[in-house]
């Protein structure tokens, strides 16, 4: 299915170099110079030299991290008590945690392999009593600002709506059809996606269902799985043109009009072994505790694969070597080796040793840049070219250290020098990011950015939705019960076990013109200032011939 790269095209109609990528296996796109359509045989070869008997080739394409921490962490998930961290710009509202609120776990003792449904397993709206159910009175914390892209993502179709005929021209990319039809879910799947990202989305939506039951409005969308965005915003920007296919996908960039929604990992990446966001974020927090930045390696580090990007080819003439000194220590993650001695190589604590850690794409945008923002380590961003649905809620100098796209030795050498000669400063950078990821982007935010989307998204669809022909309904139990190892575990893991106990945070107003020009117009002089600084130390440096 895969390779039908022609028949299906873009969903833009738009084809040539761009659909041949969307469809190619992620480290043909560039690293090796073949091109993609030449030779699947060719390609398939390369597969297996480089990553014999691995199965995965996303592996390769993922440098993270690997926060994977002994398993007896890993299954204390029904004590749980509301460990809040309160910020004061969001705090959580002050509900009483009923702490014998009854939990709905899987029952899975029952015959599941066939794929009933049972129903009231889980309390839906009507098996609520009023007083049980969510209530909204206690809560009226604003969501974190980049709830605010939510309006911008959904702007192309505010004033037309969203027509069946659009979202049926989302199909022919899509992996999936998805329809909430009174509560329920419905999955019509068209093909395969890479790995298990698209079980551990579905279940994310299942999950959404769960925390807020009763509040999900019916809806129809189509999810595109593969990395790129490919909803081309040229194709639709005519007087006369059509309006754009609706298409979830989990990243975007400047040129396209793709929906961005979380990706598979919150969830699990049951592949390589990463576990659900709540509970690594947990881990994540005790380890920050563990070495105090000061303490740490006063280099920029980095771990991953070179080989699927140019540029992080590029990257990798900075490590340090007998030339030079960038400030950089530059490691080729080995998956193989990894998966076979249990990640022992990936573990938390090796993660944030240095001062500095660098982010840089992969193919597209990269898991990762949660991981690695989370460590109190200043984050040193490689220019970007995609954004998922929360980075853009970052801002240069106040989370992260921006770093120049082509000439990034330099700019590296730069951030670590600037950083250990303004110490202060440069852990306030590494606190204000792992603090976004700690509080703004915790499970109940991830799961309040679906609850928006999908109800501004709704909002939106000019006929009624329905149960799609083809589609068959899908619950928790249908998921899980049939599945065994990583997958099984981390679903029971992730699974929600009992109804929010306040409503979503408030969504925020859209921007304004003004105050969204201001906004883009700050991240930009920031950066600018930085290399100014940049250029500045650079020509001193020069001049003293070093
Ligand atoms: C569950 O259902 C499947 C398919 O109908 C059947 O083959 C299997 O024997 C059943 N298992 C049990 C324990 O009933
Ligand atoms: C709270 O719930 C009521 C009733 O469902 C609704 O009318 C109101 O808009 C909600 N308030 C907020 C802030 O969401
Ligand atoms: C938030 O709560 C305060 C105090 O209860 C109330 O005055 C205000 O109207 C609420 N705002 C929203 C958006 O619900
Ligand atoms: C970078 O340099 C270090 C130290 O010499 C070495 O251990 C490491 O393997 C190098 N990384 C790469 C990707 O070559
Ligand atoms: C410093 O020297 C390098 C190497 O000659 C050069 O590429 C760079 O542009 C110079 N930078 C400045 C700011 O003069």
């Amino acid at each position: 299915m895969r390779n039908s790269p022609a028949k299906n095209g873009s969903a833009g109609g738009n084809s040539g170099n761009f659909t041949d990528t969307i469809w190619s296996p992620p480290f043909v796109k560039s690293g090796f110079g073949i091109s993609p359509n030449r030779s699947y045989a060719l390609v398939s070869l390369i597969i297996l030299l480089i990553v014999g008997a691995f199965i995965s080739t996303r592996l390769l394409l993922d440098p993270t991290v690997l926060i994977e921490k002994q398993a007896a962490t890993a299954t204390t998930t029904t004590t749980k008590t509301q460990t809040d961290t309160i910020s004061p710009k969001y705090p959580r509202p002050k509900t009483v945690i009923t702490q014998n609120q009854p939990e709905f776990t899987l029952h899975c003792s029952a015959n599941e392999t066939t794929g009933a449904c049972t129903r009231n397993k889980y309390p839906t709206m009507t098996s609520l009593r009023e007083d049980d159910t969510i209530t909204n009175h206690s809560t009226n914390a604003t969501c974190p600002d980049y709830f605010r892209w939510i309006h911008e993502d959904l702007r192309p179709w505010a004033s037309t709506g969203i027509t069946r005929e659009a979202l049926e021209r989302a199909k022919k990319t899509a992996n999936f059809r998805l329809a909430i039809v009174g509560g329920k879910v419905y999955v019509e799947k068209f093909q395969d996606a890479f790995q298990t990202r698209d079980v551990f989305t579905i279940w994310g939506f299942l999950q959404l269902l769960r925390k807020y039951p009763g509040k999900i409005p019916d809806l129809e969308l189509m999810f595109d799985c593969v990395d790129w965005p490919v909803v081309r915003a040229a194709n639709f920007a005519g007087a006369n043109a059509p309006s754009p296919p609706p298409l979830f996908r989990y990243c975007g960039n400047e040129e396209t009009l793709d929906i961005v929604f979380p990706d598979w990992s919150f969830w699990g990446w049951a592949e390589v072994n990463i576990k659900p966001w709540e509970s690594l974020l947990k881990e994540l927090k005790e380890g920050n505790q563990r070495t105090n930045w000061v303490n740490r390696e006063p280099y920029a580090y980095w771990k991953g694969n070179p080989f699927v990007a140019e540029t992080r080819q590029d990257l990798m003439k900075c490590n340090v070597s007998e030339e030079h000194e960038w400030n950089a220590r530059l490691y080729a993650q080995d998956w193989i080796r990894e998966s076979k001695e249990g990640y022992k190589q990936s573990d938390l604590a090796s993660q944030c040793h240095h001062r500095y850690k660098i982010y840089i794409e992969g193919s597209a945008w990269s898991v990762s840049e949660k991981y690695i923002l989370a460590c109190d380590s200043v984050t040193l961003l490689v220019k970007p070219h995609y954004y998922d649905f929360f980075t853009r809620g970052l801002l240069p100098a106040h989370h992260y250290w921006p770093v120049r796209e082509h000439d990034k030795c330099r700019s590296i050498k730069f951030a670590v020098d600037w950083g250990n000669s303004h110490i202060q400063k440069a852990q306030d950078i590494g606190k204000a990011a792992s603090d976004f990821i700690q509080q703004e982007l915790k499970m109940d935010y991830v799961y309040d950015y679906m609850y928006h989307l999908l109800t501004e998204y709704s909002k939106l669809l000019q006929f009624k939705p329905e149960i799609p022909r083809n589609a068959i309904e899908i619950c928790s139990e249908t998921m899980a019960c049939p599945r065994s190892g990583n997958d099984r575990k981390f679903m029971t893991e992730s699974l929600v076990k009992h109804p929010a106990e306040s409503g979503p945070c408030a969504m925020p107003p859209p921007y304004d013109p003004a105050s969204f020009y201001e906004v883009v117009k700050r991240k930009q002089s920031t950066a600018t200032r930085i290399l100014r600084w940049e250029m500045k130390y650079w020509s001193k440096q020069n001049q003293t011939g070093s």
